[in-house]
């Protein structure tokens, strides 16, 4: 069965409450695509009135980081059952940026990527390279070792249901995209991955999506390629530009 697309927004720390709704409103109808499953991932405060604007709309809500207890002591953090609750369906994991200033680690990303699994939620895992990684040849290596270290102990009817980020650090927010030829072979690469750390219909099943300033100029090539499933977008994900990257195929 073929994978259908996955297109997501990552608005990061932009909107408040009341721009948020006032962006579902602006793109409500520029966003229907019945062929691709579109998700806004949302600051925490954006969730529940997101959620309402999006209500009867093709748009799934996704978070962008959770904690991985259930409750307590955890001051500033959210956890999975809030999320739930609230009606989000997706949450992204391991981003860069929370890697970078943040300081998560793989243990603690594996640990929240099989909580969001236990309660029902789709990861979005994140990875990717520096550019000085990819300048010394390691690419592949860097990402292979996010990979195996996030999905420790995670079964493959999960990992058949997960979507994974490909995310090259030197393309976030920069305006410089990997070209179309680069990102399959990375995306390539995290499929054989998953094929051999599960088995191929496992890997056939996985959605892997590229990620590093996409935009509506450059959706369609990237998403013509074998292995890319769709996109988490950042900064187009916050105008009507977002609309074009979602019907790419129009
Ligand atoms: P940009 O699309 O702004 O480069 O951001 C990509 C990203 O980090 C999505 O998670």
């Amino acid at each position: 069965m073929a994978r259908k697309k996955i297109i997501a927004g990552n608005w990061k720390m932009n909107k408040t409450p009341s721009e948020a709704v006032a962006l579902v409103e602006e793109l409500k109808d520029l966003v229907k695509n019945d062929e691709v499953d579109v998700v806004y991932c949302v600051p925490a405060i954006d969730i529940v009135p997101v959620v309402e604007a999006t209500k009867g709309t093709n748009v799934a809500v996704g978070a962008e980081n959770m904690y991985f207890e259930e409750s307590g002591a955890y001051t500033g953090e959210i956890s999975a059952p809030m999320l739930v609750d609230a009606g989000v369906k997706y949450v992204i994991i391991g981003h860069s940026e929370r890697r970078d200033y943040f300081k998560e680690d793989d243990v603690l990303l594996n640990k929240k990527v099989k909580k969001a699994f236990a309660s029902g939620l789709t990861p979005i895992l994140c990875c990717g390279e520096s550019l000085e990684q990819r300048e010394d040849g390691i690419t592949m290596e860097w990402i292979k070792s996010q990979i195996i270290a996030d999905l420790a102990g995670v079964s493959a009817d999960d990992v058949k249901k997960l979507v994974i980020a490909y995310e090259p650090i030197w393309a976030i927010g920069t305006g410089k995209t990997a070209t179309s030829d680069q990102a399959q072979e990375v995306c390539k690469g995290i499929r054989d991955l998953i094929a051999d750390m599960y088995d191929a219909a496992t890997a056939e099943a996985v959605r892997i999506q590229y990620g590093g300033s996409m935009n509506a100029g450059n959706a369609a090539e990237l998403l013509a390629k074998p292995d890319i499933d769709g996109g988490l977008i950042g900064g187009a994900s916050l105008k009507a530009d977002f609309g074009k990257v979602v019907n790419y195929n129009k």
